[in-house]
């Protein structure tokens, strides 16, 4: 078992009998994803929500039942994969650029479990460049104030495009260098009209569970 498949496996093992969940995105959330679906096959009774077109459909193809907002208000638990995660379980996110989704997920959700793999532990985020999406009307203006902040931002792109979420937006790749005040620059970013959301998610997450190369899973939890 590969390290990301150790953390996705292990987080599975929280999700109960009855509850509704989120599904997150990405190559370590995929592995918990196939562990919950294994779950449900022997009989575990659950309803998920997905962050992402791409985890909807692999969702279904494994049987998964789904649900949506209009008929549930809240989320016991949300499980998702991050790009970055620093010694107060703060967090990059949107490398697969489904930030949006998944932190409107996380945010309905009264527990946030992340898996990553250990090389996505950090002493100061922002090594990774900061994902932030973004309205394509008047995406110009919005890159020239993120600009002012700090940063030369760069234009997502996918086979020659720019790349387009899930909620028809772009999303920004943005080398702030080395993040100190996470909090103060997701207040920043927020002000910025155009800006949609970005993928700082700060006091969100209340679990990591971290796959290692020697082939165990490592759980740190919020407070310690
Ligand atoms: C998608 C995300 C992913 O969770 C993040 O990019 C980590 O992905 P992976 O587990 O494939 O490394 O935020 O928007």
């Amino acid at each position: 078992m590969n390290a990301k498949q150790i953390a996705g496996q292990q987080a599975a093992s929280y999700v109960e009998d009855g509850m509704r969940i989120g599904l997150g995105t990405g190559s370590t959330a995929y592995w918990a994803i196939h562990a919950i679906a294994d779950r449900v096959k022997q009989g575990l009774k659950i309803e998920a929500i997905p962050t992402s077109k791409g985890t909807e459909k692999l969702a279904l193809e494994l049987g998964i039942p789904l649900t949506d907002f209009s008929r549930v208000q809240n989320l016991d638990l949300t499980i998702d994969g991050a790009d970055e995660v620093d010694a107060k379980l703060q967090l990059i996110k949107g490398g697969g650029g489904a930030l949006f989704r998944e932190k409107l997920v996380a945010a309905a959700s009264d527990q946030l479990i992340i898996v990553v793999d250990e090389t996505k532990e950090v002493d100061v985020l922002g090594a990774f460049h900061l994902p932030v999406e973004i309205a394509v009307f008047a995406w110009e203006t919005t890159v020239r104030r993120i600009s002012g902040i700090g940063c030369t931002p760069r234009l997502r792109q996918k086979a020659g495009q720019a790349y387009v979420t899930d909620n028809g937006n772009y999303i920004l790749d943005c080398p702030f260098g080395s993040i100190m005040d996470p909090a103060g620059l997701s207040h920043q970013l927020d002000a910025i009209i155009g800006v949609v959301e970005h993928g700082l998610f700060v006091n969100m997450a209340d679990r990591v569970v971290i796959g290692t190369s020697g082939g165990e899973a490592r759980v740190r939890e919020k407070g310690f």
